[in-house]
């Protein structure tokens, strides 16, 4: 598994029905599930972790800081066929504070290296971690190498890092994506100063040619909101980011593809929109993309509404973005 271009864990987002249609615009894409904490797999009544076989290779990102209750959680991901497990070390919401997990957990960088070994101890596909640059006051160079080295000393290799800090206190987890100041060359130094770790870098990356920029210097770039917003953004990932020269999906047979899966999720008892919702983005850009945009916002929550949405939709679109 090449983990040259990743999408982002985003909550909400990039859940099951998200990464199936992204995945038939990248091949190759690293797709991250939203968080799922311990206490919700372990106590809750849903099934957290179900995913397609379509998706791989997909990761869990898992929040939580209790070792025992991460490596059961891991087991049962590396069970369930997952190809990697993440632990997020980068959330600033008060609800994860309270968990003491989530980008806190910066601060206590021996209870992380814990929590991987003690997951790393049980699976054998990768544990990772998906960290901040630093949190509050303790944002120096010297604050974010002493995490890694200890978490790498535990037996973590691989490393995704948002390149801006976190405030925990103040700032909402949306105002945390944005206020904070990306620091891309800290990712690029810790990778210099651990060279044989595998590095990643994240955070208000928008274009392939940022990500080859980016490439110049580490292993791999995560995209987030812009490849939820815009997602035929990763149209050219396989092909410029992993030299592989199969054939892109045009925007219109990525629609024509999620017809069935949509039927599917519909004769399942599911509704349109939960699977709708994801593709909005999808001709941004092109002419008639905010009449797509209408088009699914409007139709897809109505009651009984089937898969005949998406065709319908497509047909409603000028030539000039079907053809795209
Ligand atoms: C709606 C939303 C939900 C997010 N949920 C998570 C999450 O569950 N776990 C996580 O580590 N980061 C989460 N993030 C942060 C993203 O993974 C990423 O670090 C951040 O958006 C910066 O990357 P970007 O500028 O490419 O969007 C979320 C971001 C957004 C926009």
């Amino acid at each position: 598994m090449k983990r040259t271009f990743s999408v982002a864990p985003m909550l909400d987002w990039t859940d099951r029905h998200y990464r199936y249609f992204a995945r038939l615009i990248s091949r190759q894409a690293l797709l991250y599930t939203e968080m799922v904490t311990t206490g919700a797999i372990i106590h809750g009544k849903g099934d957290y972790l179900g995913f397609n076989e379509e998706e791989h290779p997909v990761a869990l990102q898992l929040g939580g800081s209790n070792p025992a209750d991460l490596a059961h959680c891991a087991k049962l991901a590396e069970q369930r066929g997952y190809d990697e497990v993440n632990l997020n070390v980068g959330c600033p919401s008060d609800r994860v504070q309270n968990g003491r997990f989530g980008a806190c957990l910066m601060a206590e960088p021996q209870l992380v290296a814990d929590c991987v070994k003690a997951m790393q101890d049980v699976v054998s596909i990768p544990v990772t971690v998906k960290t901040r640059i630093g949190i509050d006051e303790q944002d120096s160079y010297e604050f974010l190498t002493r995490f890694i080295d200890t978490v790498a000393s535990a037996g973590c290799d691989i490393f995704t890092i948002h390149a801006r800090k976190a405030w925990l206190q103040g700032l909402s987890p949306k105002e945390n994506r944005e206020i904070p100041e990306l620091i891309y060359d800290r990712a690029y130094q810790v990778k210099r100063d651990f060279a044989h770790l595998n590095i990643s870098v994240n955070g208000g990356i928008t274009t392939l040619e940022q990500c080859e920029a980016h490439l110049q210097h580490l292993d791999g770039v995560m995209v987030g909101r812009e490849a939820y917003q815009n997602p035929y953004m990763m149209a050219e990932v396989d092909q410029r980011l992993y030299g592989d020269d199969r054939p892109v999906l045009s925007r219109a047979e990525v629609v024509e593809q999620m017809i069935p899966y949509l039927e599917r999720h519909i004769s399942n008892g599911g509704r349109a929109n939960h699977v709708t919702r994801h593709m909005l983005g999808l001709f941004n850009g092109m002419p008639g993309a905010r009449q797509w945009r209408r088009y699914l916002a409007q139709n897809a929550h109505l009651p009984g509404m089937g898969a005949e949405l998406l065709a319908d939709a497509l047909a409603s679109m000028p030539e000039a973005a079907r053809e795209a």
